[in-house]
């Protein structure tokens, strides 16, 4: 049973093609799906409502005053029931309504009700299917988001060969299953992602080290997010005690510079690259193979610079998408901003890392999005887990229209 459980709202508007209406219940019935009716004045005129009563085996609703169950108020009920909600036959006269949110009878009622999605199988005349006030009014739900089987060419009942004829109800009943059954491509697919997590260490002698707080979960739940969204993920870590992330494949680094030559080995065949790491900007310039003793009296340590790695993948990048992080105690729009510039980014992501709703450690984060091309979104304190699908849903998105 194709669709076995599925709830199908059929509203049936006036027209010849109501016949095939009922042909329709009876194969999504067929087909495993509960499908209540809703019918307008007009539609009653063509077929009475037992014929759908005894195809859909439920009430079949025209009467917007006609409450049948006290509990609930049925034009509200039934559009919350539907998981889609079919127009078919759709009357020239429907589509008008609809498109101007008038609600006068059961079936537009409920349709200024519904959140499910809604398509409309239109059927009329050819001159009317044409007239400039149809394709207005169709235009208008289209950018209402709703949905349109478009009428086959054929025979009409009115003597016309055209465009107006009901789409046949076998050829309904395999949209409808598409549209439960056929999962879409992850919008990752095919995509390879790099993401770099936590801190680096950089060792001072074989008991001390330089690090800083970054506890990785960022940049683990950007790893997650990749792989949820179909990409092969290379997730490249510096020391952190969290657990890698399902279907990820882990590298474990220690310092910026094996961070630096891992990324390297991922970077000509990666489509993105996601530097969440918190890199140490300095190592020291001497590590020592033995414990250094204390000495009376202050001591110092000479610290040389690391290599950016983000600013080395921005003067290499080809095809690569480079997605950086700033972690800023002040100002931080300004620098990160500067940032995506200085290191010839796509996108940035800034945190504040001073807020107490996220930043080192919290399972929370609150971050601003910046992109090359000019786009700015501010994201609203949330689980880092949330967030890095936001994040990467937004890029992926925004990617293909404005990069
Ligand atoms: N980064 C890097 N290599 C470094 C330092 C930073 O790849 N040696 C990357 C980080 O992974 C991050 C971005 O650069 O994606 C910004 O890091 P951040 O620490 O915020 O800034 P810095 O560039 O180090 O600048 P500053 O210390 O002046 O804020």
């Amino acid at each position: 049973m194709l669709l076995a459980n599925k709830k199908v709202l059929l509203c049936v508007t006036g027209g010849i093609a109501v016949y095939k209406a009922v042909a329709l219940v009876s194969k999504l019935s067929q087909s495993g799906a509960h499908v209540k009716v809703v019918m307008t004045r007009s539609a009653m005129e063509f077929v009475q409502p037992l014929s759908f009563q005894v195809m859909s085996r439920n009430d079949v609703y025209f009467d917007t005053f006609d409450e049948k169950d006290s509990s609930v108020i049925a034009h509200i009920d039934l559009a919350n029931w539907a998981d889609l909600i079919l127009v078919a036959p759709t009357s020239a006269n429907f589509i008008g309504k609809l498109a101007n949110g008038i609600a006068d009878d059961m079936a537009s009622t409920l349709l200024l009700a519904a959140t499910a999605p809604v398509w409309i199988a239109p059927a009329m005349n050819v001159h009317m299917y044409e007239h400039p006030a149809v394709l207005r009014n169709i235009d208008r739900l289209y950018r209402d988001g709703v949905r349109f089987i478009e009428p086959s060419e054929g025979f009409l009942a009115c003597g016309y060969v055209g465009k107006g004829r009901l789409e046949e109800p076998e050829r309904i009943v395999e949209l409808v299953d598409s549209f439960f059954n056929e999962t879409p491509p992850l919008p990752l697919t095919g995509k390879k992602v790099v993401v770099t997590a936590g801190p680096t260490l950089e060792r001072i002698d074989p008991v001390r080290y330089i690090s800083n707080f970054s506890s990785g979960k960022m940049g683990y739940a950007m790893a997650k997010a990749a792989f949820e969204l179909g990409a092969e993920t290379i997730l490249i870590s510096g020391p952190v005690s969290l657990e890698p992330p399902e279907g990820v494949k882990l590298i474990r680094v220690e310092s910026a510079a094996e961070m630096l030559e891992a990324v390297l080995d991922h970077y000509t065949d990666a489509d993105y690259i996601v530097k969440s790491a918190a890199v140490a900007d300095y190592r020291p310039k001497t590590v020592y193979d033995q414990k250094m003793k204390k000495k009376d009296g202050a001591a110092s340590l000479e610290l040389e610079r690391t290599t950016d790695i983000l600013k080395t993948l921005g003067e290499m990048k080809t095809t690569q998408r480079l997605i950086g992080f700033a972690a800023e105690t002040t100002d931080a729009v300004t620098y990160g901003k500067g940032k995506l510039e200085a290191k010839n980014l796509d996108w940035i992501i800034i945190n504040d890392v001073t807020d107490p709703a996220g930043g080192f450690g919290s399972d929370a984060n609150v971050v601003t999005l910046i992109s090359r091309s000019g786009v700015e979104l501010q994201f609203p304190a949330m689980e880092k887990k949330e967030l890095a699908k936001k994040l990467f849903t937004t890029i992926v998105h925004e990617g293909q229209d404005s990069l």
